[in-house]
């Protein structure tokens, strides 16, 4: 018996679940990253938004998706429910925009990554997200901005930050020049992170 649940652990795939409100690239660029790999592969979506376009990609990838509303969210254990019925070790935060639960953040300690589009702590905190961050920066006249990649706990991008990459801000970027370029630090970064992340947790076991 001890051998078979050893044997279990360390061949099973690791599991990871998306939550993201928005467009999702983010979240396409990660499913594909997994699609081929031998040991990580995202098999689950999550929204807190019916319409986000990120729930059309994730079904046309074939990930399995989850749309639930406030009351779910922080008033029951549907979504740890549906995170326990798929089997999910990691959680990756991709554009989610509600803050976590503490219950879920319990079950989830440790393995829970966000990424924020600027180098934290700056333009962080609750209304800071997409193209408002941009906004702050380019109106602050700062000559560079980033990503940060942290581990989630129970205050807006409070969590430990584990990454950053920059990016130069030039005087005539607009916001949307800054989004363009920090998403391709994201698209870049973010899936190896995770993977470097999921790997030491899998090497815990
Ligand atoms: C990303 O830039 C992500 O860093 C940001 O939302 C965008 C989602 O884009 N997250 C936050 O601002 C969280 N505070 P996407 O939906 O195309 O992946």
């Amino acid at each position: 018996m001890p051998i078979f649940v050893f044997i279990m652990k360390t061949t099973r795939m690791i599991n990871i679940a998306i939550f993201a409100s928005g467009n999702g690239t983010n979240t396409e660029q990660i499913i594909r990253y997994f699609r081929e790999h031998n040991e990580i592969h995202v098999n689950f979506v999550l929204s807190n938004k019916p319409r986000a376009y990120v729930l059309e990609r994730a079904r046309r990838l074939g990930v399995d998706t989850f749309v639930f509303d406030r009351r779910q969210f922080y008033y029951t254990n549907e979504v740890i429910n549906a995170l326990a019925g798929h089997t999910i070790d990691f959680i990756v935060l991709a554009g989610f925009l509600w803050l976590i639960p503490g219950e879920l953040i319990k079950a989830y300690k440790n393995r829970m990554l966000n990424i924020h589009p600027a180098l934290l702590p700056k333009y962080g905190g609750k209304g800071m997200y997409g193209k408002k961050v941009h906004e702050a920066v380019k109106n602050s006249g700062d000559t560079e901005t980033g990503i940060s990649i942290h581990y989630v706990n129970e205050k807006y991008d409070e969590g430990q930050v584990i990454f950053q990459a920059r990016c130069p801000v030039q005087p005539d970027d607009t916001p949307d020049d800054i989004a363009a370029k920090v998403h391709q630090l994201e698209y870049e970064y973010y899936p190896k992170v995770i993977e470097r992340e999921v790997k030491k947790i899998k090497d815990r076991h």
